[in-house]
């Protein structure tokens, strides 16, 4: 047997029931795609469960809106993602009369459709001869061909995405291309993989010399920017807060917040008079302003490391366009901060 047909068995004896997999209906498969480029099966699950229910066809997820399909992305981080997710729902609804693209090359034209999910959708729903490359592909293919080209270079990319090509099988490209996925998550794995049980060990250059761990070859990430976010937390005498939609580009836009004091070191004290934006706090009676939490929270992302802290001010003043604190969990937030809601809520009385 060769590199596929060992695969492609492996696969038929190893392949876990997912609900994605009864189905190659391209709606199923883009969503749980999306789904899947940011999280693990494990965790991806519930929300591919989530979305089919709550917009069981495109034309469901095109009428919701933005703010509901933030709201169920909520905790997947990337929220371009889920807007781009959004987009295509409505192109395809209202300009493609709910029909998805059939080929690679006219999935690629999709919003948030890069080579990875017009090669899964293209093989799986149409067994088109186009290869997934992911991170798990990677992985094995580097392996067991002892490619040690970076996989995060130009030339690595264009190199891996040939090999793969050269090893697709005349059929089942579909399955065949699950089925790399799934051995590299659940076989070749990252870290300590069972080579003892591997049915390509044999083959595998890697394993014959022993270069396991040094395979894949990454170059080294970019420096990553520190921020410090202070986040206002207002606490009115009439039990309101004030929450305010990012409109920024970047992380987090569209999604609700906290008053934020953004700097480029930490602070120790809260200071807004400085801070021309929150002018409209200026009229606020303020009896008092605590760190909420001592020790700052550090979120990190791709190229930025925030530095979270809550601030709790309380004001003997009235809110009048505040929202109630029993409403604020209705808000697509930011996970940090639905912890911070989460746990807050529960101590509320003693403030
Ligand atoms: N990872 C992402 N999509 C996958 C799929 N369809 N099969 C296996 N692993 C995957």
């Amino acid at each position: 047997m060769n590199f596929n047909s060992k695969l492609t068995y492996w696969y038929s004896t190893h392949k876990r029931d997912l609900p994605w997999r009864t189905t190659k209906n391209p709606y199923n498969i883009w969503l749980s795609e999306i789904i899947l480029q940011q999280t693990q099966i494990q965790q991806g699950m519930p929300y591919y469960l989530k979305f089919i229910e709550h917009y069981p066809t495109v034309f469901d997820l095109a009428k919701a809106s933005e703010d509901m399909v933030l709201k169920d992305w909520q905790g997947l981080g990337y929220y371009s993602r889920a807007r781009n997710l959004h987009k295509t729902a409505k192109f395809v609804a209202k300009e493609l009369k709910g029909i998805f693209p059939k080929t690679y090359k006219d999935l690629l034209t999709l919003k948030g459709v890069g080579d990875y999910t017009a090669s899964a959708i293209a093989s799986i729903c149409y067994e088109e001869k186009t290869a997934v490359v992911d991170g798990n592909v990677y992985r094995v293919l580097a392996r067991f061909f002892g490619i040690k080209t970076p996989i995060n270079s130009t030339q690595g990319i264009q190199q891996f995405k040939s090999v793969a090509t050269a090893q697709l099988p005349k059929k089942n490209i579909g399955d065949y291309n699950q089925a790399i996925m799934e051995f590299g998550a659940r076989q070749c794995k990252p870290k300590s993989p069972d080579c003892t049980i591997c049915p390509l060990s044999k083959d595998c250059l890697a394993f014959n010399t022993g270069t396991i761990q040094t395979l894949p070859v990454k170059l080294k990430k970019i420096k990553i920017k520190k921020k410090y976010f202070n986040f206002l937390v207002i606490l009115s005498k009439d039990q309101k807060t004030i929450l305010e939609q990012r409109t920024k580009k970047g992380i987090w836009q569209q999604l609700y917040q906290f008053p934020l004091i953004e700097s480029s070191k930490p602070e120790t004290s809260i200071d807004w008079s400085q801070n021309s934006e929150y002018s409209a706090f200026k009229n606020l009676s303020i009896d008092s302003i605590t760190l909420y939490n001592k020790n700052e929270i550090i979120h990190k992302l791709s190229h930025q490391e925030l530095h979270i802290k809550f601030w709790i001010i309380q004001t003997s003043s009235t809110l009048k366009n505040g929202i109630k604190w029993s409403d604020v969990s209705k808000y697509a937030v930011p996970v940090v901060i639905d912890r911070f809601i989460q746990k807050f809520r529960t101590e509320l009385l003693f403030f």
